[in-house]
Order: C-alpha cells, then structure tokens, then sequence
C-alpha cells in the first residue's frame, strides 16, 4: 500500500463488499470480496477484519450486499422484517464480547420492523435496512473525529509532560483498521500528533494475536507517527521509569458502572498505570456502552484457538510450544472502573464523581 493512500478496512458501494484481509498484515495488502451474511459471518469470525466498531459496520454492510441482490423481489413487509432478524442474529453470533455488533442490529431490525409496522412492502423494507447500514459507516468516522477531539483535551489537561508533547501508550489496534477511519483510541494518538503535541506514540506488541506490532505499528509507520514498539511484558518497566504520560486503550463492551472488557493485557496494563499514577484513559464510542449490564462480571468473554499460542503468526505459522500442552487463551479481560481515569467518547468525557470508584454511565447518557 503506497504511504500517501488512507488506511481503510472497509471498501463500500452499493452491491459490493471488501474487506481487507488484516491476517495478512503488514505484508501483504488483500481486500476479500463480500457476498453476502455467511461471508461477513466467517470474515469476522477468521479475523480478516476485527476491532469492535468495524465488525459491526462489516456485518452490517454485508448483509446490505445480500439484500440489495433481494430488493426486486415482491412481498410481504413483514416476512422481509423476519429474514432481516434471522440473519442479524446469525452475524451477532460471530463474537459475542464487543456489544456495538449487537446494537447495530438491534438499530437495524427497529429501523426496517418500523418501516414494516407503516406497510411498507419487503422492497420498501429492504431499501430501509440498506440506507440505515450505510448511514453507519459515515457515522463511524464523525464519531472517531469527536473521540479524537475529546480525548486529546482530556489528557492534555491532566499532563505534566514536557514541551516536547506527551508520549502515550496504546494497546491493540483502534484505529483506521479497526474503525471505518480515524479510531479510537488510535484517534486520540492521531489528533494530538495533529495538535503537535503528540512526541510518541508507544504501541505494545499485544500478545498473542499481535495487533499491535503487526496492525498499530503499521498504521502509525504509514502515518508518519513517531512510534516505538515494546513488548507486553516491558510496559510496567517503561511506565516506572517515567517514560509514558498516559495510556489511552479501545473497548469491546462498557458496563453501566465503567467496567471495560477490552484486549487481553488491558487489565495488567491498568495495575501498572495506577501503581506508577499514570493517567488510563478508555476511548470508545457511545455505541461500546452496555447499560442492560451493571458491571463488567456480567461480560461474556470469547475462548480463541489455542493455535493462536501454541503457533506463531497468530495460528498461522510455526508451531512454537510443545505438543500436548494445555491453553488458556482469552481474547479479552475486564478492566475495574477503579482503575480507569475516565471514559472518552464521541459525546464527551465521563469522569466518576469524587470518592467514587464507578462512573454513572446511564446519568451521562441521559445529559447528553
Ligand atoms: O480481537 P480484536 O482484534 O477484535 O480486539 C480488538 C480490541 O480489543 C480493540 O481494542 C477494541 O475492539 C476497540 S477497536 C476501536
């Protein structure tokens, strides 16, 4: 990929779906072509695109494929409503920890079942399901641009770095790869480097599927982002020494009280950052925020393959331990709210009450 071209993981037009294959980077630039709910279902499920935002607006679009070959066909507005919810669920299957899969589905399936309930017929339906997944994807990007804008604030105003500008750490990957555009927490990287406050991003490796040296550093090399890479294991060492200022990470699922289930290492990331009094930022979209659960107890947190350790290049290259060995290997952990500084979001920046140890989620969405 030429370095003056964007980053996009996703490439949309009516009718037609691709997805860059993310398995293949930082050498190889494949987009896999998207027919229908099935594809969609597998690419997510195989990791050919990934990250919370983008599996949701990837499931979406696919099915939009899938119902655009539909349209022509005559019918019942209901019956169109009902293959809608079939195949919705089916895609909200692929992973379950990441709740902004299951909100576009419940957004989508209100959408068409209301454009149903005032008799519309199954073209009318179709059509609506089409234009609301396709909304999604511009809505992605203006609402990484207000992460970006919110979060560079935010960590501004709590820093004492030097003039040189702050030099943060992120886990995973969050932005353009993981989003429409921009990111996430990636976003807030982004638009400090663009304030000229930004003197390195840190990105960790991120074990064991290898986001962050093989997607992070990637997009921050392409962008022209100073940058460093560490290891997991070398981050509590880097933040002892006084070498990070803040820790911004992506979510997959926001309990009401700010529990963050998010890649595994966030948590070990966060009892490093507040032993050593590093501020540790969350940045996600409203659309990350599970208010139906209290805490993050609740979060259900997806098992991968084994092969992901026992190989390397995320299962897909040498084995690398020994036959016969058990694995555990968690795609995500929890993060206690006690240990977050404050939640960034497209709508602002929720901070916990003095004394309090949780943030009152439902009460900031109710103000804004
Ligand atoms: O397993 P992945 O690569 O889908 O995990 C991604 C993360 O954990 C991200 O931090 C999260 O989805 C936020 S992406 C903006």
């Amino acid at each position: 990929m030429a370095g003056s071209e964007q980053l996009q993981a996703i490439r949309y037009r009516r009718g037609h779906l691709e997805l860059l294959d993310q398995r293949k980077l930082p050498h190889e630039t494949t987009y896999i072509d998207i027919k229908d709910a099935a594809a969609g279902w597998t690419a997510i499920q195989d990791m050919v695109v990934r990250g919370a935002p983008a599996i949701a607006i990837a499931a979406a679009l696919a099915l939009a494929v899938e119902v655009e070959r539909l349209k022509p066909v005559s019918g019942n507005g209901l019956a169109a409503v009902n293959f809608l919810k079939n195949r919705l669920d089916y895609l909200v299957s692929s992973r379950p920890t990441a709740v902004n899969l299951a909100d576009a589905a419940t957004t989508l399936l209100k959408l068409s079942q209301k454009a149903a309930d005032e008799g519309a017929d199954a073209a009318a339906v179709y059509e609506t399901y089409l234009e609301g997944a396709e909304k999604m994807l511009d809505a992605d990007v203006a609402s990484n641009k207000a992460i970006g804008a919110f979060g560079a604030d935010a960590l501004l105003q709590g820093s004492t770095a030097s003039g040189n500008g702050m030099r943060v750490l992120t886990h995973c990957n969050t932005g353009s790869l993981a989003t429409s555009a921009y990111g996430t927490a990636l976003g807030v990287i982004r638009a400090l480097h663009a304030q000229g406050k930004l003197e390195t991003a840190i990105c960790t490796e991120t074990r064991p599927y290898n986001q962050g040296s093989r997607l992070t550093a990637f997009e921050l090399v392409h962008d022209k982002i100073p940058a460093v890479l560490v290891a997991d294991s070398a981050a509590a060492s880097m933040k002892s020494l006084g070498r990070v200022d803040a820790v911004v990470v992506g979510a997959d699922r926001i309990a009401a009280n700010g529990d963050t289930a998010n890649k595994i290492g966030t948590y070990s990331l966060a009892i490093s950052a507040f032993h050593h009094g590093v501020p540790f930022y969350v940045a996600a979209p409203l659309t990350s925020i599970d208010t139906a659960i209290k805490s993050g107890e609740e979060i259900i947190i997806e098992q991968r393959s084994p092969k992901e350790l026992t190989h390397a290049h995320g299962g897909q290259g040498t084995q690398i331990a020994a036959n016969g060995v058990g694995v555990w290997n968690p795609a995500f952990d929890v993060t206690p709210a006690r240990l977050i500084t404050g939640i960034i979001t497209d709508q602002g920046v929720i901070t916990k009450a003095a004394n309090s140890d949780v943030f009152d989620i439902p009460a900031f969405i109710a103000e804004s």
